[in-house]
């Protein structure tokens, strides 16, 4: 990678995948794009245009303009929002992926998307789940990660372009709040523990999913992109994960450094019936054999450094 465009650079992954990417690969050689500008560090420190995925035209231009020799997209809508508009969502999600993939193939750039573990479904096995396994999920977002694994395939196989992709777990920062996911409860029960002392998770008590701190999750998209391609059997859509862990987990994680901190419950039957069909913990065998895959935090880990950054922004905050 060298110079790089980002699309959805301003949600929750690309607002700080587009900075780390800076300081490694150079400012001006990391092209943020997002359907809108916002005043935030991201779009401000470095190049940032204006665009709408599903617009092929203009995402071809900015791509010549800047000759980008990699392509990131990240411009996508999450697992209940996709729910709850799945036509928009279809749309949105593979005509953006096409649209990327299409502008991937004409400047021969190289490719990641992420996928999920929402790509799995009911009938996957729950524990442990394998790299290589039934996939029939029953959402739209499931639908759109799967079509787009085998259209990320396609491309590598059909016309050559460097395909690469991850199958995230929820992932949790203190930065950009997610929009309209499963598992974004394991990011709103950090601020309510540092803001108020108790959280109403709507996800139910022993309902597990897979979890990873932001850090790790940008690192697993550098270090992937930089492997030598050779060694990449399963380039698109490897499972990666840090943890397995439950609402309960979190709160008994929490509890260390907030003494006193309180759960309670108030279960969304939508988002409570996508959890129940993802599985409980994937398998990370494959990406840590083919790329090295290794993360840095664990739940308490990622708990005590998540409390503390939100303590920071929260003084922050009421000092300013
Ligand atoms: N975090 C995503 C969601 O909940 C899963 O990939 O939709």
């Amino acid at each position: 990678m060298k110079r790089i465009l980002i699309t959805g650079a301003l949600g929750q992954i690309g607002s700080e995948l587009t900075l780390k990417l800076r300081e490694i690969y150079g400012t001006d050689n990391v092209i943020a794009t997002d359907i809108k500008k916002n005043d935030s560090e991201t779009a401000l420190s470095g190049p940032f245009e204006v665009l709408d995925v599903t617009d092929a035209k203009a995402m071809i231009a900015i791509a010549k303009k800047y000759k980008v020799d990699s392509i990131i997209h990240l411009a996508a809508l999450l697992s209940a929002t996709a729910e709850a508009k799945p036509v928009f969502a279809w749309n949105l999600n593979m005509g953006g992926l096409l649209n990327a993939l299409e502008t991937a193939r004409e400047l021969k750039a190289q490719f990641f998307t992420p996928s999920s573990i929402g790509a799995f479904g009911p009938s996957t096995p729950k524990n442990a789940t394998p790299q290589d396994t039934i996939m029939r999920p029953t959402t739209m977002y499931g639908v759109n990660k799967v079509a787009g694994e085998l259209l990320a395939d396609y491309y590598y196989h059909k016309f050559g372009v460097d395909t690469r992709g991850l199958r995230f777990p929820g992932l949790i920062s203190y930065v950009t709040m997610p929009g309209g996911g499963t598992t974004d409860y394991a990011v709103e029960i950090y601020y309510d523990a540092v803001n108020t002392g108790r959280y109403t998770s709507y996800i139910d008590k022993g309902t597990y999913m897979d979890m990873m701190y932001m850090p790790d999750a940008l690192s697993a998209i550098v270090d992937l992109m930089e492997a030598d391609s050779s060694k990449l059997i399963h380039r698109n859509a490897f499972n990666i994960s840090a943890m397995s862990v439950a609402p309960d987990d979190i709160a008994a994680s929490i509890a260390k450094y907030i003494p006193g901190f309180k759960i309670s419950y108030d279960v969304d039957p939508v988002r409570q019936r996508i959890a129940e069909s993802w599985p409980n913990s994937i398998d990370s065998t494959a990406a840590k054999e083919e790329w090295g895959f290794k993360i840095k935090y664990d739940l308490d880990k990622m708990t005590q450094d998540m409390i503390e950054k939100l303590r920071q922004k929260r003084q922050l905050r009421i000092s300013g």
